[in-house]
C-alpha cells in the first residue's frame, strides 16, 4: 500500500491542482469554479479582494488546470490499471464524485460509457466527455431506452448525505430506494449482465465490536443508513427473483479529488477543507475521538472495476470496500491544520469504524493501495 494518501490529497489542494480549487501563493484560498466567468468580466477583484491582476489569474489558472490532469492522471490514478474486453456500461450519478471517477477508469479501459444523471449534486465539468450522457432522473423518467444493449450497470447515484435525509426523509428515500428499485427493474428487463450497487459503511451503525464484518447485524442510526440498506436488502433479492448478477460495494468514508468542498451536505474533510480556506475555526462534534477508514477514491473505483471482472462471484453479495484503518477526527484535523472548536455530539453518528476487508480480498482480489 503507498502511503499518506491524505497528505497528497492536501499537497495537490494547497497547489490548486485539485479539479475546481486554487491557493493563491501568498495566502488565502481562491475559489477556481466560476473560471471562466472571472475571465470573461475580468472580476478577479471578487475574489479576495485584489489580490491578483487578471493575467496572473488566467496563467495562474491555466497551469493550475494542465497540472491538475496531469497529476490525476501520472498521479492520484496512477494506481488504476485496466484489464479485460471493453463492455457497455452505464453509470448512474456519473457526474458526482464517484461516479465521474469511475467513469474516467472505465473510459480509460475501453469501455463504451453512458452516464446517466439529473445534475442534482453532480456537476457538468465532471461529466467525461468520451462518454454519451442522458440527462434524466431515476425517480421519474423512462429508464428503459437509456439501458437498451446496457452490459453493466454501475449504480451510484443517490442523495448521499445524512443530514440531508434527516431533513427529507421521504425526498431523500426516492432517490436512494426508489430510484435503486427502479434501475435494477430497468437492468433485469434489459438483460443486464451485472449491476454494482454503491452501498455504504453506514448500514453498519454501531457495532459492539471491530472491524466491522459483513454478516454483522446491521444497525442503521439514521433514514440515509436505512435507504442504503435497502438498496442492498433489493439488489439481494433481484439477484433470487429475478436472475439480475449484483454486487453491493459497501463503502467506507471515501475521499480524494471530487469530492464536494462547498454546498450544505458536504462530508467532514470537505468541511474542514472549506473552514481552513476560509479562515474559520474546524468544527468537530463530540470529543473528536470518533473514528472513521478513510478510503481513497481510486481504491474505491478500483473495486467496482473489480467487481465488475470478477468470474465467480456469489449473487447479491456484499462487500466492505475500506482501507481498513481507523483514523480519528481529531487527526483529520490536526492534518488539515488551524484552531478547532468542539459542538455537541450528534446521535445519528456512528462512533468507530474500521472495515474488514477478507472478503474483498478474497473474492475480488482487492487490495487497498493508498493508506490515510
Ligand atoms: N462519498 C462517500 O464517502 C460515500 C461513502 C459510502 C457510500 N457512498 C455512496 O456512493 C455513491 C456516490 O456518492 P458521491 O459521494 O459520489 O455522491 P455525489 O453526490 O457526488 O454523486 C451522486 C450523483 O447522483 C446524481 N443523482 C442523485 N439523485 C439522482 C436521481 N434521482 N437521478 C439521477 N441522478 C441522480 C447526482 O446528480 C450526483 O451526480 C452514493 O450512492 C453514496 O451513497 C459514498
Amino acid at each position: 500500500m503507498s502511503s499518506n494518501g491524505f497528505a497528497a490529497f492536501l499537497s495537490l489542494y494547497r497547489r490548486g491542482a485539485v479539479k475546481g480549487r486554487i491557493k493563491r501563493t501568498s495566502g488565502g484560498w481562491f475559489d477556481c469554479s466560476k473560471r471562466a466567468s472571472c475571465l470573461e468580466n475580468g472580476e478577479v477583484s471578487a475574489y479576495r479582494a485584489g489580490a491578483c491582476s487578471v493575467s496572473a489569474w488566467r496563467t495562474r489558472c491555466s497551469t493550475v488546470n494542465s497540472s491538475a490532469l496531469r497529476l490525476a492522471r501520472d498521479g492520484e490514478y496512477s494506481t488504476l490499471s485496466f484489464t479485460g474486453a471493453s463492455m457497455r456500461a452505464l453509470v448512474t450519478g456519473g457526474a458526482g464524485f464517484i461516479g465521474s471517477t469511475l467513469v474516467d477508469a472505465l473510459v480509460a479501459r475501453g469501455d463504451e460509457v453512458t452516464i446517466l444523471d439529473n445534475l442534482s449534486t453532480g456537476r457538468a465539468d465532471y461529466l467525461n466527455p468520451d462518454a454519451r450522457f442522458i440527462q434524466a432522473d431515476l425517480i421519474h423518467d423512462d429508464l428503459d431506452t437509456a439501458f437498451v444493449d446496457i452490459e453493466l450497470v454501475f449504480h451510484t447515484a443517490a442523495l448521499a448525505r445524512v443530514p440531508r435525509s434527516i431533513e427529507d426523509p421521504v425526498g431523500t428515500h426516492e432517490a436512494n430506494v426508489t430510484a435503486t428499485l427502479r434501475v435494477l427493474k430497468a437492468a433485469a428487463d434489459a438483460g443486464s449482465r451485472r449491476v454494482i450497487y454503491s452501498s455504504s459503511s453506514s448500514v453498519y451503525g454501531d457495532q459492539p465490536t471491530l472491524p466491522l464484518t459483513e454478516p454483522m447485524a446491521p444497525n442503521p442510526l439514521n433514514p440515509y443508513a436505512c435507504q442504503k440498506l435497502m438498496g442492498e436488502l433489493y439488489a439481494r433479492n433481484f439477484a433470487r427473483v429475478f436472475g439480475l448478477h449484483t454486487t453491493s460495494l459497501r463503502d467506507f468514508n471515501v475521499y480524494g479529488p471530487r469530492q464536494a468542498e462547498s454546498g450544505a451536505y458536504r462530508l467532514v474533510i470537505g468541511i474542514f477543507l472549506e473552514q481552513r480556506r476560509c479562515g474559520e475555526r474546524l468544527t468537530i462534534h463530540g470529543d473528536g475521538l470518533q473514528t472513521r477508514d478513510f478510503t481513497h477514491v481510486s481504491d474505491v473505483v478500483r473495486a467496482n472495476l473489480l467487481a465488475s471482472s470478477a468470474g465467480e462471484l456469489p449473487p447479491g453479495e456484499v462487500i466492505n470496500v475500506g482501507a481498513g484503518r481507523e483514523v480519528s477526527i481529531r487527526d483529520v484535523a490536526a492534518l488539515v491544520g488551524g484552531p478547532v472548536e468542539h459542538l455537541p455530539p450528534r446521535g445519528h453518528d456512528e462512533r468507530f469504524k474500521r472495515a474488514d476487508i477478507a472478503k474483498a480480498r478474497a473474492l475480488l482480489g482487492w487490495e487497498p493501495r493508498v493508506s490515510f
